[in-house]
C-alpha cells in the first residue's frame, strides 16, 4: 500500500521554466543558490568535424568485478533509445532465465549497461528494477556534440533468486528533447551468468543446510517499490520533511535472516542538501527561492512506526553537478552507481514472522523536494523447517542528537552543524541451524561547517559523516557471523560566484570528495578484511548564460586504493578539459601482479 500522495507531474515546459526561474535566482540573489543541473559546453564542437572524432569514453574509476575463470552466457535483455521519456511510463520487458546456458549454477552475474549519446543534454537520473526490485541506481553522462559513450557495470549476484524466474524487467529515464536538448541515450542493457568453477561457489545447491548462509545470496527478496503501471520511476517520492512513503508486506514465516537494502537519490531542492543554509538565514535576508532546511539530512526507517534504522547518504554529485566540466570523462564518485545501503532486520524478525501484513516507512529529516527511495527486503528462509520462532530481546534507538549554530550578518556567516545518532538490537531465531542470536549496531556521527561570505557570493563547504554499523550473531557463546562496515564519506566544496549582468555569470569550483571504506566479514566458511580510500579533486572556472555553461575548464584528479585479503586495485588518474594526463592502473589478484601505466 502507498501511502504518500501520487507525485504531481510537471508538464515538461513548466520543468524548463523551473531551470530558468533557478537560473534568474542564482544571478540577482546569491551564489549558494546556484541548485539546477547544468549542461558543459562543448567548445570543441565549434572547431571539429562531428563526422571524423569518435564518441569520448566516460568512466567511473572502481575496481574491476572479480570473475571467475569461466565463459559468461551473456544475454542482451534490453535495447532502448531513451528519446523523449519524461512523464510516460518505464520502458518494460520480459525477462527469463537463462536456460541455454550448460551448467544453470552460477557464481557470479554481471549487469551491463552500454550507452552513447550525442548532441546536448542535462544528467538524467534512472533506475532498472527486476519485478520491481531495483539492481541500479544511476544518473546518465552529459553529451558532447561529438558524442559519448560510457559502461557500467554492476555485480548483481545478491539477486540470484530473483534472476532464477521469469520477470518483468523496467527501466526508467526521465528525457526531454526539444530543439535545444537533443541528446538521445541509446542504450543496451546485457546480463552476464557466469558458471561455477568450485563447488562452494555454487549458490543454486541446496545440498549444504548445516550452516546459515551468510555468504550466500537471499532465498527471496521482496521489493518496496510502486506498483506499475506508472509515468515515471518506481521509486517512492518524498517531497518534504513530513512525507513519508510506506507498504505494507508478509514474510514467509520460515525466515531466518533478514536485510533490507535502501536505495536513495536527491534532487531540485536537495540535490545539494549538503549546502542548504538554515532557514533562519533565508528569512532575514528575504530570499524567497533559495532551498533550506539547513544541511543535515538522514533516511529514517521504520518497522510498524518504530524507527529501526537510518542512512546517512553519500554525497553523491551527478555529471550536471558543481560545475558539469568536471565530470568528463572521469565521473563523480558513485554518479554511475549509486550505493545501496543495508539495515540488519534479523533482530526483529519476532515482530514480522506472524504471518501478517506489516509496514515499512521511509522518510527523510529535513527534506525538500525531492527524494526518490525504495527498498529491497532480502529474506534467507530454513528449507528445512514451515516456522521459525523468534524474540527480539533488545532495541535501543536514542532520538536524533543535533546542533547547529548559526553566525551571520546579512549574507556573511558560518554555520556549523552536527550530529549523532546509535541505534542498537538484539534477537534470537531459532531454525534448523540452531539458536542464532544477532545484535545490530548503527553508530554515526555528521559534522557540516559552512561559511558564506562576499555578500553570499562564496561558499565553502566541509562536511564529514562516519557511518557504522555492525553485525555480529553467535550460538550459545561462540559466534557464528560478524560483520563491520566503518564508512567515513568527506566533501570539500568551494564555490565561488560573480554576476557578471546581462543573464551571465562566472564561477570557480574546487571540490574533494572522499568514500573510503574498511569492511571485515567473519564466518564459518570465510574471513575477509578489506579498505578502500577513494578520494577525487576536481578545480573548475565556467561563465553560464541562460543555463548553459558556454566556456570553462575542467580538471579532476582521483586516487583509488582498496586491498583485500587477495586481491588489490590501485588507479591514480587525471583529467582535463576532456584529455587523461595521466593514468597509472596497479592490480593483484590471489598474488598475480598485473600493473600498467599509460601517458
Ligand atoms: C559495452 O561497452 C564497452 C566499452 O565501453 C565494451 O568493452 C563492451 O564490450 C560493451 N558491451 C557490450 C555487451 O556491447
Ligand atoms: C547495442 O547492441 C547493438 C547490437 O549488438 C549494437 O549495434 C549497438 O551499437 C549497441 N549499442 C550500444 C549503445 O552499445
Ligand atoms: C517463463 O517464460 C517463458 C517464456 O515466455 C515461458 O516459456 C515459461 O513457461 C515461463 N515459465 C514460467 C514458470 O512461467
Ligand atoms: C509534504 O508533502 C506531502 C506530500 O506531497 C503533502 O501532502 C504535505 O502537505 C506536505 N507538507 C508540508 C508541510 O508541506
Ligand atoms: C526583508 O523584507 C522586510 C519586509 O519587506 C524588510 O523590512 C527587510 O528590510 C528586508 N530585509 C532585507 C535584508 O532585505
Ligand atoms: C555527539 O557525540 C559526541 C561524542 O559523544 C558529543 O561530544 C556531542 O556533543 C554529540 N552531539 C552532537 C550534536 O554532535
Ligand atoms: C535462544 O537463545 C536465547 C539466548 O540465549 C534464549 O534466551 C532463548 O530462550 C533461546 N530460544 C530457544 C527457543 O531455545
Ligand atoms: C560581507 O563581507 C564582505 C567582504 O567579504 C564585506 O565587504 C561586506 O561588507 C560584508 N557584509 C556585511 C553585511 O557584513
Amino acid at each position: 500500500m502507498f501511502l504518500t500522495q501520487p507525485p504531481v507531474m510537471s508538464p515538461p515546459s513548466l520543468l524548463f521554466s523551473l531551470f530558468l526561474l533557478l537560473l534568474h535566482r542564482a544571478l540577482f540573489s546569491t551564489a549558494i543558490l546556484h541548485k539546477s543541473s547544468l549542461i558543459g559546453a562543448d567548445a570543441l564542437s565549434q572547431r571539429t568535424t562531428l563526422k571524423d572524432t569518435p564518441p569520448t569514453l566516460f568512466f567511473e574509476v572502481t575496481k574491476p568485478i572479480q570473475l571467475p575463470n569461466t565463459k559468461p552466457c551473456s544475454y542482451l535483455i534490453l535495447q532502448h533509445d531513451f528519446g523523449y521519456t519524461y512523464g510516460k511510463s518505464p520502458v518494460l520487458a520480459n525477462y527469463t532465465p537463462p536456460s541455454e546456458c550448460p551448467s544453470r549454477k552460477f557464481s557470479k552475474i554481471v549487469l551491463e549497461w552500454n550507452s552513447t549519446c550525442k548532441g546536448r543534454q542535462f544528467d538524467r537520473i534512472f533506475g532498472i528494477w527486476l519485478g520491481g526490485v531495483e539492481l541500479l541506481r544511476s544518473c546518465t553522462a552529459e553529451p558532447r556534440a561529438t558524442g559519448i559513450a560510457w559502461s557500467v557495470e554492476k555485480d548483481i549476484t545478491r539477486y540470484y533468486s530473483l534472476l532464477m524466474k521469469n520477470q518483468t524487467l523496467a527501466v526508467y529515464l526521465g528525457n526531454l528533447i526539444d530543439s535545444t536538448y537533443t541528446g538521445v541515450y541509446h542504450v543496451n542493457i546485457t546480463l552476464r551468468f557466469y558458471t561455477v568453477e568450485k563447488k562452494s561457489d555454487d549458490f543454486g545447491s541446496t545440498s549444504d543446510n548445516s550452516v546459515a548462509k551468510y555468504h550466500f545470496p537471499a532465498d527471496l527478496i521482496l521489493p518496496f517499490s510502486r506498483d506499475l503501471p506508472l509515468n515515471d520511476g518506481l521509486w517512492f517520492e518524498i517531497e518534504n520533511s513530513t512525507d513519508f512513503a510506506s507498504k505494507e508486506f508478509e514474510i514467509p514465516r520460515n525466515a531466518y535472516r533478514a536485510v533490507l537494502e535502501v536505495y536513495v537519490s536527491f534532487h531540485e531542492s536537495d540535490e545539494s542538501w549538503y549546502s542548504n543554509p538554515p532557514n533562519e538565514f533565508i528569512e532575514a535576508n528575504n530570499l524567497t527561492d533559495t532551498p533550506g532546511n539547513g544541511p543535515f539530512r538522514e533516511v529514517v526507517v521504520s518497522l510498524d512506526d518504530e524507527v529501526i534504522g537510518v542512512v546517512w547518504p553519500f554525497t553523491v554529485i551527478y555529471t550536471g553537478g558543481v560545475n558539469p566540466l568536471l565530470w568528463r570523462p572521469i565521473t563523480g564518485i558513485g554518479s554511475f552507481n549509486l550505493p545501496s545501503y543495508n539495515i540488519e532486520i534479523t533482530p526483529f524478525l519476532a515482530k514480522i514472522l506472524d504471518g501478517k501484513a506489516h509496514t515499512f516507512e521511509f522518510s527523510v529529516t529535513n527534506a525538500l523536494n525531492v527524494w526518490y527511495i525504495d527498498a529491497n527486503l532480502h529474506l534467507w528462509l530454513d528449507s528445512k523447517s514451515t516456522k521459525t520462532e523468534a524474540e527480539l530481546l533488545k532495541h535501543d534507538s536514542l532520538p536524533l542528537a543535533v546542533s547547529a549554530v548559526s553566525n551571520f550578518k546579512g549574507l556573511n556567516g558560518t554555520f556549523f552543524n552536527s550530529a549523532n545518532r546509535s541505534i542498537s538490537s538484539t534477537g534470537w531465531v531459532r531454525s534448523s541451524h540452531g539458536n542464532l542470536t544477532t545484535n545490530w549496531i548503527q553508530n554515526l556521527r555528521y559534522s557540516n561547517s559552512m561559511v558564506v561570505g562576499s555578500n553570499g557570493t562564496l561558499q565553502v563547504v566541509n562536511q564529514t559523516i562516519h557511518f557504522n554499523d555492525s553485525v555480529h550473531a553467535k550460538m550459545s557463546s561462540s559466534s557464528v557471523y560478524s560483520a563491520e562496515s566503518h564508512k567515513e564519506f568527506s566533501l570539500y566544496l568551494y564555490y565561488n560566484y560573480l554576476d557578471q549582468g546581462n543573464e551571465t555569470s562566472f564561477s570557480l569550483e574546487n571540490i574533494t570528495i572522499g568514500f573510503n571504506e574498511k569492511k571485515s566479514e567473519a564466518s564459518a566458511l570465510e574471513l575477509s578484511k578489506s579498505s578502500l580510500q577513494n578520494v577525487q579533486n576536481g578545480q573548475g572556472y565556467m561563465t553560464v548564460k541562460d543555463n548553459l555553461v558556454v566556456s570553462g575548464l575542467g580538471s579532476t584528479q582521483q586516487v583509488y586504493k582498496y586491498d583485500d585479503s587477495n586481491s588489490c586495485y590501485f588507479r591514480n588518474v587525471s583529467s582535463s578539459n576532456y584529455t587523461i594526463l595521466y593514468d597509472k592502473v596497479g592490480n593483484t589478484y590471489n598474488g598475480r601482479m598485473q600493473s600498467h601505466f599509460d601517458l
